[in-house]
């Protein structure tokens, strides 16, 4: 161990670690300029994607939410949230202008990995049992008139080509979930079957996206937001666009002459984005290769498998954790972001809390501060391109809204925002907020606001599924 130790001391031993980092950071940089070329070509794609179906990478798909919460909601109603690692169940009593989210109630239940990747049909039994259950156990301080069918706002993170407010067929899966048999099928009857199969009379009144379940929560609470992005597993973004800007659109024009779109921005891609060797592999060995690749460099699923690709190189080829590789540092995602955060928040002189990770998660056990500080470095470059190309997403949006420039009369702009990466990676989202401030200068930037709304997609949904409850009289005008 003297000997190794003392091999690591010698600066030779360092000189290779240097060019790794080096050539890292080199490829990760995203100066301004570069990520205005994002944002340009993000708003490119934003035209294309609306032009017609399947004109671009981003699949800017209908949501058919043309109005957006008001306020006026009443009544009992339920939402389910699947999209990530965590499913969530939700009731709200709604009580209009006054009593607003009077009550509410959620449960969380994580999904066991095996059905992530197993049959559609266990995928949707399992949700459909912990829904029944949470709805045995609703109290009497909920109100659902009598003779009424309880309804349900579906909110499923993954890209769905709708057809109308409650029904829509996947397109993909994206964020390691792979389950056979549900591509192409309708979500609504898969989960509506699992129900019946449950004994669980409830119907589905709102199919939504996290996004615009953010989107629409977010306005319920403040008038300005106009945009949703998603920093978590995934990301994404929802905004309200004109209808009339949407040409592929043959439906009727909604009488509100507005639309909110999923822009399922996470697949986006360009010639402009900053990727490596790392990336390429990453990409190449995922269960969705060639897709995804915004997504791939941005979101909490695989900021932790980056790092930990590029400490396998250094492993290997700088013997950066000592002469053999640490037989961890092999195993895909290991490394998750959490644990990345950990330790990139790491403020201890001798960097404490990167040794214990390194020694707990890889098995990587005595590390010199020298080597925790190039961990760190690692971390912050990986992290910083992400937020940076986030914030490069979002100004390409602000563009295509025309709210990118500063406004003269005293207006806001606000994005709201949800996600775990968002809100628990403190280091990401200040550089979000920095380059936001870059990009767009500091007039503009002052009315550009980014509000955390954590679980506002849940409340979301269930003010959706009020809006489109089948008890409502249709409004005569
Ligand atoms: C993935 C999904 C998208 C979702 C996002 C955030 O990108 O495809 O639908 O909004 O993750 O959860």
């Amino acid at each position: 161990a003297l000997v190794v130790r003392n091999r690591m001391r010698n600066s030779g031993k360092w000189a290779p670690v240097a060019a790794v980092v080096k050539e890292l950071e080199e490829r990760c940089a995203t100066p301004v300029g570069k990520l205005r070329q994002v944002a340009d070509a993000m708003t490119v794609e934003m035209h294309a994607g609306l032009a017609s179906e399947g004109g671009s990478k981003l699949k800017m798909l209908i949501s058919y939410v043309d109005n957006l919460p008001t306020g006026d909601e009443t009544g009992l109603f339920y939402a389910l949230d699947l999209g990530g690692t965590n499913f969530r169940v939700l009731r709200v009593q709604l009580g209009g202008k006054e009593g607003r989210v009077a009550k509410h109630e959620f449960e969380e239940v994580s999904i066991p990995p095996h059905l992530m990747v197993g049959g559609s049909d266990e995928l949707f039994d399992f949700i459909a049992s912990a829904l029944a259950k949470f709805v045995a156990s609703e109290g009497e301080d909920f109100h659902l008139p009598v003779g009424r069918q309880r309804e349900l706002g579906f909110t499923f993170s993954f890209p769905v080509r709708q057809v109308s407010i409650a029904s829509g067929t996947l397109i993909k899966w994206t964020k390691g979930f792979n389950i056979d048999g549900t591509v192409g099928e309708d979500v609504v009857a898969e989960l509506t079957r699992a129900m019946e199969r449950q004994g669980l009379d409830m119907r589905v009144s709102a199919l939504v996206n996290d996004t615009i379940g953010t989107l629409a929560g977010g306005r319920y609470y403040d008038n300005d937001v106009v945009a949703a992005v998603i920093l978590g597993t995934g990301t994404n973004a929802a905004y309200v666009e004109r209808a009339h800007a949407i040409p592929k659109w043959h439906g009727l024009l909604p009488k509100s002459g507005e639309m909110v779109i999923n822009m399922e921005w996470g697949n986006f891609r360009s010639s402009h984005l900053p990727t490596t060797d790392y990336d390429q592999a990453l990409d190449n060995e995922s269960l969705n290769p060639g897709e995804q690749i915004f997504e791939k460099l941005i979101s909490g699923m695989y900021l932790g498998e980056i790092l930990r690709r590029v400490l396998l190189r250094l492993a290997k080829e700088a013997s950066f954790f000592g002469d053999s590789v640490p037989p961890k540092l092999e195993v895909p995602f290991i490394l998750r972001t959490p644990v990345m955060s950990t330790m990139h928040h790491d403020t201890s002189p001798d960097l404490k809390v990167v040794g214990t990770k390194l020694n707990e998660v890889l098995g990587i056990p005595d590390t010199s501060l020298k080597t925790r500080k190039v961990v760190i470095q690692v971390c912050d470059i990986v992290a910083k391109r992400g937020a940076r190309l986030a914030a490069a997403g979002i100004v390409g949006v602000l563009k295509k809204i025309g709210r990118d420039n500063a406004v003269k009369d005293g207006g806001r702009t606000v994005i709201a925002m949800d996600g775990g990466l968002y809100e628990h990676y403190t280091i990401f989202s200040e550089c979000l907020q920095c380059t936001l401030k870059e990009m767009l200068g500091d007039e503009a930037s002052s009315s550009v606001v980014v509000k955390l709304a954590s679980d506002g997609s849940g409340i979301g949904a269930a003010l959706l599924a009020a809006s489109h409850s089948q008890y409502l009289q249709p409004v005569l005008s």
